[in-house]
């Protein structure tokens, strides 16, 4: 279809067909993705996959405005959706609003991500009833890895009620569709089968209503990351690699460039 997906496409998707979702951060990942998917989310780990920052925490709100562009531009069917980053929403309804606002209005992206449950419900009811369709996250937030003690697993055991909360919270808050990341797959199961909205999983089993991966993950664009949660379909870094190490090689042979990718004269 040639029609732009919106966030409330998505949320009637609930019960129907898996969302396919993947994050994009760039104009030409983003064409390929929009061949593809529902939804290209453009995800505050911008920070740690293109920027080599040591965590989500210092990715800023014009950072997400410039990749939320260059995404936009390359989309003509998926919803692209955008993460609000640390710091620029926590505080209250108002300044989540006004970082919500000027990414919907400098980008193109037509929905928000935010990470939080139960006290992050008010925020979400705010920006939907003014006009932000959003996304929730809930699970492993990265952007608390400093209070969630590293990037473990959640809600297993007497910690799954905690996280049910959440989901509930953030569905009866308006979320068109919630993110569960790097939970139990039976508590996923449960929350999927409790919530009105889609749960996008990542590290959460088979059964939520659609998956996301970070698209670098899953091509193999880096060597040195690898967690359960993510399936390698390509190993890009080892085309990549090798393809550098053989043109550093004919430089230094002189063989390339040849006449083939050389210039004559005119006449
Ligand atoms: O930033 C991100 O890439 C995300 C997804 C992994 C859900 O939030
Ligand atoms: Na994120």
């Amino acid at each position: 279809s040639h029609k732009t997906l919106t966030a409330t496409d998505i949320r009637l998707r609930k019960g129907r067909e898996p969302l396919v979702c993947l994050t994009a951060y760039t104009t030409p990942i983003a064409k390929l993705v929009d061949a593809h998917c529902d939804v290209a989310l453009v995800g505050d780990s911008v920070g740690m996959v293109l920027h080599g920052l040591p965590s989500t925490l210092s990715v800023t709100l014009d950072m997400m405005i410039l990749h939320g562009k260059a995404v936009v531009r390359g989309l003509s069917h998926a919803l692209c959706v955008v993460d609000l980053p640390f710091g620029t929403y926590e505080e209250s309804p108002e300044q989540a609003f006004r970082s919500a606002a000027r990414i919907l209005a400098e980008t193109g992206a037509a929905a928000v991500k935010l990470e939080g449950g139960v006290h992050m419900a008010t925020t979400i009811d705010f920006l939907v009833r003014r006009g932000v369709p959003v996304m929730g996250h809930i699970g492993l937030t990265p952007q608390s890895v400093n209070t969630l003690g590293g990037y473990k697993v959640q809600g297993r055991d007497a910690d799954a009620e905690r996280v049910l909360s959440d989901a509930r919270a953030v569905s009866e808050a308006g979320a068109f569709a919630v993110v569960l990341e790097k939970i139990p797959h039976s508590l996923a199961n449960l929350i999927t089968s409790t919530v009105a909205c889609p749960t996008i999983g990542i590290g959460a089993g088979p059964d939520c209503d659609g998956q996301i991966l970070v698209v670098d993950d899953m091509l193999g664009l880096f060597a040195d990351f690898r967690p359960k949660f993510v399936k390698r379909y390509a190993n890009l870094a080892v085309q990549a690699e090798k393809a550098i190490s053989v043109y550093a090689e004919e430089v230094r042979n002189r063989q390339f460039p040849s006449q083939e990718h050389s210039f004559g004269e005119r006449a």
